[in-house]
């Protein structure tokens, strides 16, 4: 067992951070795991039948409710910075003066059947509510603690049964969202940062055993079924704190638990947060993303994300085999912005015409698709491919680079009647398309597949000068199934780099084409804290190098990190971090320049 001593407790948060994850890595490799947690004896048959229902659903709603809707961004005349919930954290409010503001949270206009149907209607299968966010105030009755909706509000009134109830009428899920490791009212909850009121301090092991046990077993008993138990930033969590859960699971059998319990532990889920990984992971994963900026009601976000936007980003997920967790923060008085609702509603009228392509589906087979993205749902024997073309073709013809099957039948998924030309290329499949888009979002495209799925993969390869340029579009992600968090981050329309790179066992490579062989400089584009050592594989060859630091307020720079031979063919060049000289970098492309020959 791997114990976290009180000198590590001083450190920074992020050192921390990752002499846990490395505490964990090592503890992976030795007998005896530093945590065990509830499923891990668990065969892939069991866990696959525990997670069917998620693996269906695709898309769920994220609720962030709680006593910051009253402030609502703004304390004492001024706007408090950064996400919402956050605003007793950001404006350094003390305890009793954040706990006036229950006095003021009185949701007579919630109406969770409204909620759910909602929900529903925007095609979601599942809700996660924050039971209780980090400002440790609970939306139920609690026997713990006083600090809940029922005691110290004029409302009075546990909102999470009658949420439950309506959801369990309209077959929805429900998952509680629990902060356990940092709740700044309750004495001991908060270590992170600092306190900044003196009745915030005691034992965060007294504040676990008496606030955090309690109100989870209460959660797990008082609702009725419960799906999901959704943890949240898991500072100071060691393996005997997270321990203290144990066995509480068993009173929801078979609920899904997600990756933040305690660093270095998968759960069941991965849960990137406000963006999309750009390529199809192998495990579960469920991408979390606010409407506007927010994920506590904040009066004066208005950073609207549009609904084509978001219904993209729903297919985008689940085009890389992911779930989408979509949140709105319902206001003081219980109502949801009416910004949240005209999207959600948006997103169901493209929902009601296509879900299809959604529910259930798995990733998709091509590795990238210029127009769009591509969903689909394996039988025996046969395949559902599901085109969804974001950009129409302005020449009519969508081309289906790749695509090498027998295709028996293409329709448009709003009209199924309405069948779509289709013939074979030399370099896969094409398809005749009427002028206009039937939907400018995203139109769907059904292809029957008879027989076996066959998509060629289509590789980096060398430009005319024999130069091989790699981006994180590209990049296959290996995690290690015990930590890792090694992810794709696209923000806007940069170029999508990885991050999270602070297991050293998280892997990346790149399958690749080579049709000049030679001798290649290497040349990364990255941001290197510290040096960092790995090795760089290439084919056969494989060769141990060093990142330097870098200069990370100027931003990506390019290093010249090493020189590989190649051989003609398919091969792959890969990059392995070595245990002892690890540091985490962010990577946002390899460039690969042949040396030029001799010249004798
Ligand atoms: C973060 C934030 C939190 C938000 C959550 C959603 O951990 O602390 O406010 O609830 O992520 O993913």
């Amino acid at each position: 067992m791997h114990t976290i001593t009180r000198p590590f407790l001083a450190c920074g948060q992020q050192l921390l951070t990752l002499l846990f994850v490395l505490a964990c890595s090592a503890g992976a490799l030795a007998a005896e795991p530093a945590f065990k947690g509830p499923y891990d004896d668990e065969t892939t048959q069991q866990r696959d039948a525990r997670m069917a229902w998620w693996r269906e659903a695709r898309f769920g709603l994220f609720i962030h409710w709680g006593i910051y809707a009253v402030p609502a961004g703004t304390h004492q005349g001024k706007q408090i910075e950064n996400i919402g919930e956050w605003i007793m954290h950001y404006g350094r409010i003390p305890v009793a003066e954040y706990q006036q503001y229950a006095e003021q949270f009185n949701p007579v206009n919630y109406d969770p059947e409204a909620w759910v149907l909602m929900a529903k209607n925007a095609g979601m299968k599942y809700i996660v509510i924050t039971a209780k966010h980090h400002d440790g105030f609970a939306l139920f009755d609690s026997a713990a603690s006083d600090w809940n909706i029922v005691k110290a509000t004029p409302y009075g009134k546990d909102v999470l049964k009658p949420l439950a109830e309506a959801a369990q009428k309209h077959g929805i899920k429900l998952g509680f969202y629990y902060s356990q490791a940092q709740d700044w009212i309750h004495p001991g909850g908060s270590t992170w940062e600092g306190r900044w009121d003196p009745a915030q301090e005691g034992s965060m092991d007294d504040y676990l055993r008496d606030i955090a046990v309690p109100q989870v077993r209460e959660l797990f008993t008082n609702y009725g079924e419960i799906s999901i138990l959704w943890w949240d930033t898991p500072i100071d969590m060691t393996p005997e704190r997270a321990a203290l859960f144990d066995g509480l699971v068993d009173l929801q059998p078979g609920i899904i638990v997600n990756n933040r319990l305690l660093y270095g532990v998968d759960g069941d889920l991965r849960t990137p947060e406000q963006h999309i990984p750009a390529t199809g992971l192998d495990y579960d994963w469920e991408a979390c993303q606010t409407m506007n900026t927010t994920w506590g009601y904040k009066s004066y976000d208005d950073d609207w994300k549009s609904s084509t936007q978001l219904i993209r980003n729903l297919v985008d997920v689940a085009s890389k085999g992911g779930n989408y967790l979509l949140n709105v923060g319902p206001m003081a008085n219980g109502e949801i912005p009416p910004a949240s609702i005209e999207r959600l509603e948006a997103v169901g009228d493209w929902m009601r015409v296509n879900a299809a392509s959604i529910y259930g589906t798995s990733a998709s087979p091509f590795v990238r698709l210029p127009w769009g993205r591509a969903t689909k749902k394996a039988y025996d024997n046969a395949t559902e491919l599901y085109l969804h073309v974001f950009d129409w073709p302005a020449d009519g013809l969508l081309r289906v680079v790749g695509l090498r099957s027998e295709v028996s039948g293409a329709y448009f998924l709003a009209d199924f009647q309405q069948q779509v030309p289709i013939r074979k290329s030399s370099t896969g499949v094409i398809l005749e398309l009427p002028e206009q888009a039937l939907d400018p979002v995203d139109t769907v495209i059904v292809l029957k597949i008879k027989g076996e799925l066959t998509v060629d993969r289509i590789l980096p390869k060398q430009d005319e000068q024999g130069v091989l340029q790699l981006t994180m579009n590209d990049v296959n992600i290996h995690n290690p199934g015990y930590g890792g968090t090694l992810e794709l981050i696209q923000e806007d329309d940069a170029a999508p780099y990885l991050d999270g790179w602070t297991d050293y066992r998280s892997r990346a490579d790149w399958r690749v084409r080579i049709d000049q062989p030679g001798t290649f400089d290497v040349y990364a584009e990255l941001v290197a804290e510290d040096a960092a050592g790995l090795l760089l594989i290439a084919g056969d060859g494989e060769q141990p190098i060093t990142l330097q630091a870098s200069d990370e307020s100027a931003g990506f720079e390019t290093q010249r990190i090493g020189r590989i031979s190649l051989a003609p063919g398919e091969t792959e060049i890969k990059l392995h971090p070595q245990e002892s000289l690890w540091n985490p970098i962010k990577l946002r492309s390899l460039r690969l320049e042949p040396v030029a020959a001799p010249s004798d």
